[in-house]
């Protein structure tokens, strides 16, 4: 596995999205004041406010502030009274404002600031989102509308794993910017129906079936093997060749005889990607390759207009910023391209369908396409020069998938894996482990088929969103259904768990709710209370850099903390504590299913 690069990560660094509900913003703000009371005259200290990492089996508080040592070295040799970053920490704790966020304060090493927050206050909290619903946690990002493009498989082509993570991981994102409180995500397909493949395709089946009814879906229903087949004429015979490049032509001036045969072709491939869709509860809204064709004169003369397009071998290019090679909007024989497409999609998103913020989820192979699209649009004046600022794109990269032999996941024959058949296997062997089990006899038949299908699909993909997107990962069953360790079936047991925790109490939960109050006494308590406050600040932390893994890291974190330490220390039902403890389970279930509808993965309840 080759870790490829990682974006900073960004600290306390004032991002544009609205989260009130973060603790880390909340004591930000806090030391913010303490800061300017500090050091009056140093108004460009930002606050460093992070979680305490837990050193050596020991944490020294909730939360620190990391400010002393940079604010000294500021005001070192100024006549500002302070001996040493410790003096200024203790200063900065003098100076904090009373919060009632805030237990105690103490001040460590060279001057780092720890914050034990007050377990009353992380109680009350964890009530008010239990009163309130976890919506009260959204934040808010700075844009209305914006799109994830992503999938976007190619027709007649293998619709390969790399497509699977692009639907898996591009699905997550839109759900966060959803939840992040944008008025209209849009989930774009950009599938590829518009390559010179048509015209290869095209002759073959022309050819073979010449009676324009024999160009029927039964004629073309096994496309790859279309595919394979025509790409054998079109390379072996110059004449098949030629006819095949007129094809394209006749094809995209619209001849009907070519564009019937070209919409067959894709229905046929549209069915077969809907399969894969289906079983993963996705939506897509489809705008092809195609769409975009007769918009690509026109952009390409507003390029031309604004001096971006130079002749070179006779190909119309666009130069930009740090790359040798040009980016080509027209080929030589005056075709287009995907560029040119990409060109005009652009220009379409952001001027017809007014989005603030497009993300495009490929593989990182497609990296340098993207930084060269974004900068021909910076250069045109399409983009403002600042990459942060809106409208905004971005593309999300994301390593490759593996088989064992650690190359390229591939079937034994060395095809391509059918993806439909992938997500079957994983529900079958769900289904087999189900049987298995006693509890599985007075299940109905539809509860097995669903809870093989929530584990099953929920597995597959949570095993590519739990990885960092650069990294490549390796492709496991075994692994990926174990039902210990970090996975998706884990984590469904310890939810159906929790669930069956409160139903054993008898209690009515909402009543509970209504009138018991959280208490968190016993140190898991108040760990398990924390971890769940965490979640506004993680959130927004995966949000602003695109990255699923911190929500699975947060959520399988958030199991541990209830199996070990919670569960097996603090008795639940039963107990003198129990109302305050079914409340904690309540809060840990909501927050689990809100991550699990994050990760597009449908909790189960009972197991
Ligand atoms: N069809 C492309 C592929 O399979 C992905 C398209 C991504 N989107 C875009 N606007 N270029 O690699």
């Amino acid at each position: 596995q080759s870790p490829v690069t990682k974006p900073q990560s960004t600290s306390t660094a004032v991002t544009e999205i609205d989260n009130p509900a973060s603790v880390k913003r909340q004591l930000a703000q806090l030391f913010e004041l303490s800061l300017r009371a500090t050091v009056p005259d140093e108004p460009d200290v930002v606050p460093l406010v992070d979680a305490c990492a837990v050193k050596g089996g020991v944490k020294f508080g909730d939360y620190q502030c990391n400010n002393a040592m940079g604010v000294w070295s500021k005001v070192k040799g100024k006549q500002t009274g302070f001996r040493g970053p410790p003096a200024i920490g203790q200063a900065i704790v003098n100076n904090l404002p009373p919060s009632e966020m805030i237990d105690s304060c103490s001040v460590a090493g060279p001057g780092f600031v720890n914050v034990v927050l007050s377990k009353k206050w992380i109680a009350q909290r964890v009530q008010r989102m239990l009163i309130d619903g976890i919506d009260a946690w959204a934040p808010q990002l700075p844009v209305k509308r914006a799109m994830v493009d992503f999938s976007s498989p190619n027709i007649a082509k293998e619709m390969h794993v790399g497509h699977l993570r692009s639907t898996i991981i591009g699905d997550t994102l839109a759900r966060m910017f959803e939840f992040s409180r944008v008025e209209c995500v849009i989930r774009r397909n950009h599938v590829g129906d518009w390559g010179t493949q048509f015209g290869m395709l095209i002759t073959y089946l022309f050819e073979n079936f010449p009676s324009p009814d024999d160009v029927s879906e039964a004629a073309i229903e096994d496309l790859q093997a279309l595919y394979k087949a025509s790409k054998v004429r079109f390379d072996s015979d110059p004449e098949f060749k030629l006819r095949a490049q007129q094809a394209v032509v006749r094809l995209q001036s619209g001849e009907i005889k070519y564009r019937k045969a070209w919409k067959q072709i894709c229905d046929v491939s549209r069915a077969e990607f809907d399969k894969v869709y289906q079983r993963l509860g996705i939506q897509l809204e489809e705008m092809g390759e195609s769409f975009y064709n007769p918009y690509i004169p026109g952009v390409l003369d507003k390029l031309d207009n604004l001096g971006l397009i130079e002749e070179s071998d006779g190909a119309r290019v666009i130069y930009v910023e740090g790359v040798n090679i040009p980016l080509i909007a027209v080929k030589r024989d005056g075709g287009y391209n995907y560029f040119s497409t990409d060109l005009a999609s652009l220009w379409y998103r952001l001027n017809e369908e007014k989005l603030e913020w497009i993300v495009y989820v490929t593989d990182i192979g497609q990296q340098q396409h993207f930084d060269m699209l974004f900068k021909a649009y910076r250069r045109a004046g399409w983009l403002p020069k600042d990459d942060n600022a809106y409208p905004k794109c971005t593309h999300v990269g994301f390593g490759l998938v593996l088989g064992e032999d650690g190359k390229r996941f591939r079937t034994r024959s060395s095809e391509v894996v059918r993806l439909v058949d992938l997500l079957d296997e994983a529900k079958r062997r769900c289904r087999t482990s189900i049987l298995e089990r006693d509890s599985a006899k007075d299940w109905s038949e539809e509860e097995i088929e669903k809870t093989s299908e929530a584990i099953g699909y929920g597995a597959v993909k949570y095993a590519d969103l739990k990885i960092n997107r650069f990294t490549n990962y390796t492709f496991n069953f075994d692994q990926m259904l174990n039902d210990k360790g970090n996975t998706a079936v884990y984590l469904q047991y310890a939810h159906a768990r929790i669930c069956s925790i409160i139903r054993k109490s008898g209690r009515d939960i909402e009543e509970v709710k209504r009138n018991g109050k959280i208490v968190l006494d016993h140190e898991d308590e108040r760990a398990l209370g924390l971890h769940l406050l965490q979640f506004p600040e993680v959130f927004e932390e995966a949000c602003t850099n695109l990255l699923p893994n911190l929500l699975c890291e947060y959520l399988y974190n958030l199991a541990e903390i209830f199996t070990k330490k919670f569960y097996s220390n603090c008795q639940v039902v039963g107990s003198p504590e129990e109302t305050s403890r079914l409340l904690l389970c309540e809060a840990t279930v909501i927050v689990m299913r809100h991550c699990f509808y994050l990760l597009g993965i449908e909790p189960v309840y009972r197991l």
